[in-house]
């Protein structure tokens, strides 16, 4: 097992090993005084891990109450924020109690949201089930759901008390699942000079799961315990992400967080070269890592559509907008542009 310890305004341990669901009550025991839990999950990996779950809280004495939604990004919505904190109320939880979030991202930003909200904040355990989850939406404290007119329009920063990394959970993972988290791995390698990007290069994610979610999860560590309140240098970890999220809601949230943050590096990075801020070679090496894990596609929406959604990201502020440039493979910079500039790089990304 690995633990990476996370300084922020709490300070807690992310575990990463085998077993963790299996031994839920065990593991939750020193982080709470209350008896109540509340297990926040989607239908799909409730069907494949709760029973696991609950069992192992029920065998240590704890009062499980289960919250369940239908999987997919369509569930990060008002109505399951809503239905979840009055489950919440119902079930008389406390600050003493704890909500548990066993699932991907959409679990942990449902549930963490939920969390930091009732009662003004009550304790949450995340228990990331995706790759993607395991090594991005479950760390650090960002938690958010979405309006019908723009996504993570709501949410708080709001640090769990613990983060449980069951790699036994990832051997269920559909392939695409698998897929999207890779994408976010090589935002990492993208950004931190470390040797990540030759790592996954020459061995297969799946076949390291431990060393790259260790190494994925101190990466974004140390962002977060330097600007945890994302005004400064968290920003990098939106490498991809600006045409990333464009192209999410382009595509009605059809096209996967994960794909479509590879999309968008992949677009940045041709317009970094043609704006003389990294080389040719440093982009034919960042498509070759996205062709090897399948994640290589040309922006697929017209630019002046792709605009429209960019408008409404919240990354945005007086007309300016902050964009994460590649230089080189394990470097970025943060360049602050303005909105309409921003029109100029996707088209040399390659829009339609
Ligand atoms: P997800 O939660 O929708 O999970 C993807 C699919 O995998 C779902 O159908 C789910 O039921 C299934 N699944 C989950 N675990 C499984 C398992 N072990 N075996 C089999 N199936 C399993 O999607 P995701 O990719 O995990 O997360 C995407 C979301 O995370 C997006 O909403 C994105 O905005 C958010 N996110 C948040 C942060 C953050 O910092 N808060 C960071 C990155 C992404
Ligand atoms: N997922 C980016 C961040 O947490 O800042």
């Amino acid at each position: 097992m690995q633990v990476v310890t996370v300084n922020a305004s709490k300070k807690y341990d992310v575990k990463i090993g085998t077993g963790f669901v299996g031994n839920l009550g065990e593991e939750i025991a020193p982080l709470m005084s209350g008896k109540k839990v509340m297990l926040v999950s989607d239908d799909k990996v409730f069907s494949l891990y709760g029973e696991r779950a609950v069992s192992s809280l029920e065998k240590s004495g704890y009062i499980v109450s289960i919250f369940t939604f239908p999987n997919g990004e369509d569930s990060k919505n008002i109505n399951n924020y809503t239905n979840l904190v009055e489950a919440l109320f119902d079930a008389q939880l406390t600050r003493k109690d704890l909500v548990i979030a066993l699932g991907g991202g959409v679990v942990t930003d449902l549930a963490g949201f939920a969390a930091a909200t009732f009662q003004r904040g009550v304790g949450i355990v995340m228990v990331p089930t995706t790759l993607l989850a395991a090594v991005d939406a479950s760390v650090g404290g960002k938690n958010g759901i979405n309006l019908t007119k723009g996504k993570n329009q709501i949410g708080t920063f709001y640090q769990p008390l613990e983060v449980l990394c069951d790699i036994e959970t990832l051997w269920t993972l559909p392939g695409e699942e698998y897929i999207n988290g890779c994408s976010e791995i090589i935002k990492y390698a993208m950004i931190v000079n470390d040797g990540l990007f030759e790592l996954i290069r020459d061995k297969e994610v799946i076949d390291q799961y431990e060393e790259i979610i260790t190494r994925c999860i101190t990466i974004k560590r140390d962002y977060v315990e330097a600007d945890e309140f994302d005004v400064g240098k968290r920003m990098m970890l939106n490498f991809g992400h600006t045409i990333g999220h464009a192209v999410e809601a382009c595509s009605g949230y059809k096209i996967p967080h994960g794909r479509a943050v590879a999309i968008g590096m992949s677009a940045i990075t041709k317009a970094a070269v043609v704006n003389g801020y990294c080389t040719e070679d440093t982009r034919m090496q960042l498509d070759e890592l996205l062709e090897q894990y399948e994640l290589l596609d040309e922006l697929p929406f017209k630019a002046e559509d792709l605009m429209e959604c960019v408008k409404v990201d919240k990354k945005n502020s007086s007309g300016m907008l902050r964009i994460v440039i590649p230089k080189a493979i394990g470097i970025c910079t943060i360049k602050e542009i303005y909105k309409e500039e921003c029109f100029k790089w996707i088209v040399l990304g390659g829009a339609r």
